[in-house]
């Protein structure tokens, strides 16, 4: 652990627990980069940015099978995000050997107030509609039939 490292505190929870469960994930993958000697990083990252994508591919996933377009503001939100950790690769490959960790003290402070928004607003729309994100089922698929969102659900897009 390094003084700055990111610490998994109740704040963090959404309120569904395989989201958290990736969310833990994730912060684990922070800590080891932020632990990691900069020259050192480039594999760890690679780790890093495999498992973020899979970890907005899966609230995307929900947000389909639950009412939301394709295009919404939440999934706009994570493509940002993988767009500047795919930046940072080829920047730290470049020249930046500081990129990354500059890179993963920002999502750090990123990521508190996306879980606190947008993903604890899917995690209540989820269980709103009966969504069961281990199995992936809704428990009444009528319920959703004609819902089609394009906002965050009850979270307003900044
Ligand atoms: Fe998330
Ligand atoms: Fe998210």
């Amino acid at each position: 652990m390094t003084s700055n490292s990111m610490l998994w505190t109740d704040t963090l929870s959404t309120g569904d627990a395989r989201m958290d469960e990736t969310h833990l994930e994730f912060i684990e993958r922070i800590n080891q980069l932020l632990a990691t000697p900069e020259d050192q990083q480039l594999a760890l990252y690679r780790d890093f940015l495999d498992h973020t994508v899979a970890h907005f591919a899966q609230e995307e996933r929900w947000m389909l099978a639950t009412g939301f377009s394709a295009d919404n503001c939440h999934a706009e939100h994570h493509a940002a995000i993988l767009e500047t950790m795919r930046a940072v690769e080829a920047h730290y490959m470049d020249t930046d050997k500081r990129i990354i960790t500059r890179m993963a003290e920002a999502l750090a402070e990123w990521f508190p107030g996306h879980a606190a928004s947008m993903d604890a607003g899917l995690a209540a729309h989820l269980q709103s509609v009966g969504f069961d994100s281990v199995s992936e089922t809704l428990a009444d698929p009528s319920t959703i039939k004609n819902v089609t969102m394009s906002g965050c659900g009850s979270v307003s897009c900044s």
